[in-house]
């Protein structure tokens, strides 16, 4: 369950692709919701992001909680420049920073707002709008640079394995097996 010098346990794997996922549908639904201007249709994708960021706040916690009392992160990557390494650490500090807010301003916006009891209350009637309350400035904007962060991070990923195809994506997969790449 714990992670090795060289690879991600099983439990940091786990909440890894689902929080990756979970992130992904967020975006989706969020930039989804605020271009819908038929308010039924916004409840419903609004139920989704709402309890689905809800989810995310306890993975995210769950996962501080991994890397505080329990686990200890892998090695980096021998060979990197010093650059990569500390720009990949400073991704992770921020995505955590974004999420967190990202939760916290968006909990702003439904309490300040009354959503709540319409979405999940017995209140019917038309969603507010949620334009006017000041916590949806910064979910705005940190829904951008989540985009930025998760291009940042996603592209790494993906020029780790195809340009100097050193199988790092196998660290963040389960199983003990290396895959034969020495990392
Ligand atoms: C990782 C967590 C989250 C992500 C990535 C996320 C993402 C987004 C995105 C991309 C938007 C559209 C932004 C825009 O177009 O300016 C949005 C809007 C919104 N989100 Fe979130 N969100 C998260 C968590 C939450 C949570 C926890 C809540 C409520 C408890 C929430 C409530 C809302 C609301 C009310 C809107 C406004 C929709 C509208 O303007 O019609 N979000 N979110």
């Amino acid at each position: 369950m714990k992670s090795s010098s060289t690879k991600y346990g099983s439990v940091a794997v786990t909440i890894h692709w689902l929080s990756a996922v979970a992130i992904l549908a967020m975006l989706g639904s969020g930039f989804r919701a605020a271009s819908l201007t038929d308010s039924a249709a916004k409840e419903a994708i609004l139920m989704f992001h709402v309890t689905l960021g809800l989810v995310i706040l306890v993975l995210t916690l769950l996962r501080l909680f991994w890397w505080w009392r329990v686990d200890q992160k892998p090695k980096p990557v021998a060979g990197d420049p010093a650059w990569q390494t500390l720009s990949a650490k400073g991704i992770y500090v921020l995505f955590y920073l974004v999420i967190l807010g990202m939760v916290a301003s968006g909990i702003g916006t439904i309490a300040l707002s009354g959503a709540g009891s319409i979405l999940f209350g017995a209140d019917v009637g038309p969603l507010p709008n949620f334009s006017e309350e000041l916590p949806r400035v910064p979910h705005g904007l940190g829904a951008r640079l989540m985009v930025a962060l998760f291009m940042l991070h996603a592209g790494a990923a993906l020029y780790h394995h195809f340009i100097k195809k050193d199988g790092l994506i196998w660290r963040m997969w389960l199983g003990s097996d290396d895959k034969g790449t020495g990392l």
